[in-house]
């Protein structure tokens, strides 16, 4: 009997012992990955204290800041003047290091010129771009081969020759179509408001895509918009102050998926976890649809441009027609069959949207909002095209594509760089550090992603004074490069195309680029690659617009600045109220 009741003490003694120690393990292991998933400061640089208590860092109050503005970027900045410090470090992504961010004009110029040894594309950007196209060279590191064959694949659409024979072909073609629209527009709006941000969206849409891939002008959203508009009924005329309501116009369907596409990024910018966000909504049926009409359309294109090659009739019309004309040429000197339908020319050739498509619209759309209340830059831009341009003024008609490629003046490229840096569609550049590295006197662990911000401090107020025993030695030989405006906060926020530009030696106005600091579109080797493309779309829009239509100031119900982050910083409401120019 004893032995019997004695048994089971014996035989439980070692389960009761394992039992504890695996409890004491498991314990262990979970304290242990508890510390180590705990968000881990860079020692030197500021931070919140209570965000290293909880395993989401800052994430709560990023959060919350974001359902209360739906913007995240001047929070981020923000952290610089909380902690009074040009570099702080955030917790914004869980189990991940610390996102450093910067906010000092030369420090940010330096690494993005001089320092790309030490500091790469970001993770933070491969991962919004990768779900959606992973074949694009955004998504690539420097050193990576494919990035050089993917560069050599675009190498000819940003010389002079493709911008001015062929791109401002395209462009030019269709801004004619989208001044007919909006000529339309303002005849029967008779002096009301009407909503201009869908109409700039869709005519950028058909310049990059006509760029891209060639199109006919009379397939554009701008040309289809404006014959359903010349077939439907107007419009009622709404009472005083309010604005005019045009029948929506819809996207074919192949428009209408790309945008949809490329809107998806809003969902990997936005998520914690970017490539699992991403991956999550391409499985959603609206998604595959879109991407399934994206794809298909994009083998239609390339189809008949390699009806073109095959046919040798080179119509120099697009990126495609010189990307599949340079391969062929190549594959025959090298003796080996062309590839054409690689997922790098898929995937550049979309990326060439991606990149060109919501940046230059957004920044349009700010700039008809910045136009209504900046009225004497408007009407003294104005003045200096008219006599820019004489003969068009004493014909009154257009400038031709030449006249306004070709004509230098200096007030329209002051506006124009107005334009990108009033717009600042994103808060700043951002590069991970490819080695162990110092930023400002601190030490920078390999693999941090480093936001060099252009939201805040030195660029929209007054800068921090920085010691340049603290400064790199490249960034302390680049001295006096770039200069800085008064650091007056009003005016630094203001649009005022005159900040660029100064008297030149023979008492003329000229441009200045370096008049002060201004990084929309990033900076050095991995800046924007379509910048020269920008800057000439945005030259021939904004010469049209201003050349025919006087931007009236709007009513304040439909004034609003409030903004909202998409894929980048859109205006929530945009609406214009038109005059036609006089002459
Ligand atoms: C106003 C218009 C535009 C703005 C403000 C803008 C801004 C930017 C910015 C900030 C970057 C990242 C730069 C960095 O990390 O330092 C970028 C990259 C890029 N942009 Fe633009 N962009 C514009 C228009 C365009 C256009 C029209 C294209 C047409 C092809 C384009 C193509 C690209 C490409 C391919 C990249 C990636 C470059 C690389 O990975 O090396 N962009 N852009
Ligand atoms: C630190 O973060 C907490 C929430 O995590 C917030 O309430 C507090 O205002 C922050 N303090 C500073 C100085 O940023
Ligand atoms: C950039 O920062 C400014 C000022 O903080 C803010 O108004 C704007 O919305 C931000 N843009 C984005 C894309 O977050
Ligand atoms: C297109 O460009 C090629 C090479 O520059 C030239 O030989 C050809 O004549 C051009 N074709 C047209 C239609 O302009």
């Amino acid at each position: 009997m004893a032995e019997h009741l004695n048994q089971p003490i014996i035989d439980a003694k070692p389960t009761t012992i394992s039992l504890i120690s695996l409890v004491v393990v498991c314990a262990i292991f979970l304290y242990v990955s508890y510390r180590k998933l705990m968000p881990k400061p860079i020692p030197g640089i500021p931070y919140n204290k209570s965000a290293t208590r909880s395993l989401f860092g800052d994430i709560p109050e990023m959060m919350s800041y974001m359902s209360r503005t739906q913007e995240l970027w001047p929070w981020v900045v923000e952290q610089t003047t909380r902690h009074q410090s040009p570099i702080v470090q955030v917790f914004a992504r869980p189990f991940s290091k610390p996102w450093v961010i910067i906010s000092d004009h030369r420090e940010s110029q330096d690494i993005l010129l001089r320092r790309t040894k030490e500091f790469d594309r970001s993770d933070f950007t491969i991962g919004v771009f990768t779900g959606l196209s992973p074949d694009m060279h955004i998504t690539f590191k420097s050193t990576e081969d494919r990035f050089k064959l993917h560069r050599n694949l675009l190498k000819d659409l940003m010389t002079p020759a493709f911008l001015n024979e062929v791109a401002s072909r395209q462009i030019y073609a269709n801004d004619e179509s989208f001044v007919k629209l909006w000529d339309y527009k303002t005849r029967v709006a008779k002096g009301h408001a009407f909503r201009a941000d869908e109409d700039i969206f869709n005519a950028a849409l058909d310049v990059i895509f006509a760029t891209a891939c060639g199109l006919e002008a009379k397939d554009s959203n701008t040309a289809v918009h404006l014959q359903q508009l010349l077939s439907a009924q107007q419009p009622s005329q709404p009472s005083l102050d309010e604005p005019i309501e045009f029948t929506h116009y819809i996207r074919p369907a192949g428009f209408e998926a790309m945008s949809t596409v490329c809107g998806s990024l809003e969902t990997s910018l936005k998520a914690p976890f970017p490539k699992f966000a991403h991956w999550a909504l391409r499985q959603m049926p609206y998604m595959r649809k879109a991407i399934a009409v994206k794809e298909e359309l994009f083998t239609k294109m390339i189809d008949e441009a390699i009806e073109r090659v095959n046919l040798g009739k080179q119509t120099n019309s697009s990126a495609l027609d010189d990307i599949l004309f340079r391969e062929a040429a190549a594959a025959k000197k090298e003796g080996r069959a062309p590839v054409f339908k690689s997922r790098a020319i898929y995937d550049e050739l979309f990326g060439f949207i991606i990149a060109g498509h919501d940046t230059t619209a957004t920044t349009l759309t700010w700039t008809v909002k910045h136009l209504a209340v900046a009225q004497e830059a408007q009407s003294t831009l104005r003045s200096h095209l008219r006599s820019a341009y004489p003969a068009a003024t004493a014909e009154q008609r257009n400038p031709t594509r030449e006249e306004i490629v070709k004509t230098h003046i200096p007030y329209l490229d002051a506006v124009i760089e107005e334009m990108s840096r009033t717009a600042r569609l994103f808060n700043g550049s951002i590069r991970t550090s490819t080695v162990d590295t110092t930023i400002l006197g601190h030490t920078i662990p390999k693999g941090t992603d480093v936001f060099l911000m252009q939201n805040g401090p030195g660029y929209l107020s007054a800068p921090f004074q920085i010691d340049d025993s603290k400064r790199s030695e490249s960034s302390l030989k680049a001295k006096n490069q770039v200069g800085q405006w008064t650091p007056d906060e009003e005016d630094m926020k203001a649009f005022r195309p005159e900040r660029w530009l100064v008297k030149g030696d023979d008492g003329k106005e000229e441009f200045d680029a370096h008049a002060g600091p201004h990084l929309a579109f990033g900076l050095g080797p991995r800046g924007c690659f379509g910048r020269r493309l920008a800057y000439l779309q945005m030259r021939i829009v904004l010469v049209m617009m201003i050349w025919n239509f006087e931007f009236k100031e709007t009513p304040p119900a439909v004034s609003s600045w409030l903004a909202v982050d998409k894929l980048a910083r859109h205006p929530r409401q945009c609406y214009v109220r038109l005059e036609k120019a006089k002459f």
